[in-house]
């Protein structure tokens, strides 16, 4: 994937040396939940996951500069025949807690969007979170989705759970972005 430089982030393709930061925070049990996936149990099962995601080719690593470390991961993701139809990919990002608070995932989903318009010239970028994911709910509001429905989508644990979706169209992007230069 293209390498994204933003102030104080790296987005980067993911490597089996990131195997370590990865299982950090994938397993802690106040992560995962919330984003609609198990918490990792071992670091065998976090290797076979990164894997996955490396030969899937769809996300990128999130790098510090500061420190060159992997503190989490952000992707696009063509969920669905509707999707593909519509030139539309979902965006989906996870932050090591240790990490939380200091507007990093804006940064990314930033850079992920200027990708996604520009490189990619896709019509909208979607992006969902779980009813109680506040936090989520807040990085989806700052970075100008509008809601357009909510979903029930699969939860780990084989129950539902309500996804409240949005959407950022291109033209509503570039719309945006020329009244900032403005
Ligand atoms: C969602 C997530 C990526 C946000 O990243 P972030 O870089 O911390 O985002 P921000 O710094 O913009 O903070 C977002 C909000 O979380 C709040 N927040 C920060 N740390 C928090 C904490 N420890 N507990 C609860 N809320 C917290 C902030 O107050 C902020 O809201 P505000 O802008 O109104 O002040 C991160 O919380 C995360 O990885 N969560 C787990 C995985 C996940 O939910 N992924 C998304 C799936 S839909």
């Amino acid at each position: 994937m293209k390498t994204l430089i933003t102030k104080r982030l790296i987005l980067r393709d993911l490597n089996m040396n990131d195997l370590v930061p990865f299982y950090t925070y994938a397993k802690k049990p106040n992560i995962g939940p919330i984003a609609g996936w198990k918490p990792h149990e071992s670091l065998e099962e976090s290797r076979k996951i990164l894997k996955m995601m490396i030969s899937e080719n769809e996300v990128w690593g999130i790098e510090l500069k500061s420190t060159n470390q992997l503190i989490g991961t952000i992707g696009i993701h063509v969920r669905n025949f509707d999707n593909a139809i519509n030139n539309v990919k979902e965006v989906g990002y996870v932050l090591d807690d240790t990490y939380w608070g200091q507007g990093l995932m804006v940064e990314a989903v930033s850079a992920v969007l200027d990708y996604c318009f520009i490189n990619q010239e896709l019509d909208a970028v979607l992006c969902g979170h779980a009813k109680n994911n506040s936090q989520s709910k807040r990085v989806i509001e700052k970075t100008n989705f509008k809601y357009t429905h909510t979903e029930p989508r699969d939860h780990f644990d084989k129950t539902k759970i309500d996804i409240m979706m949005y959407e950022l169209t291109r033209l509503d992007y570039l719309g945006g972005k020329m009244n900032d230069k403005s």
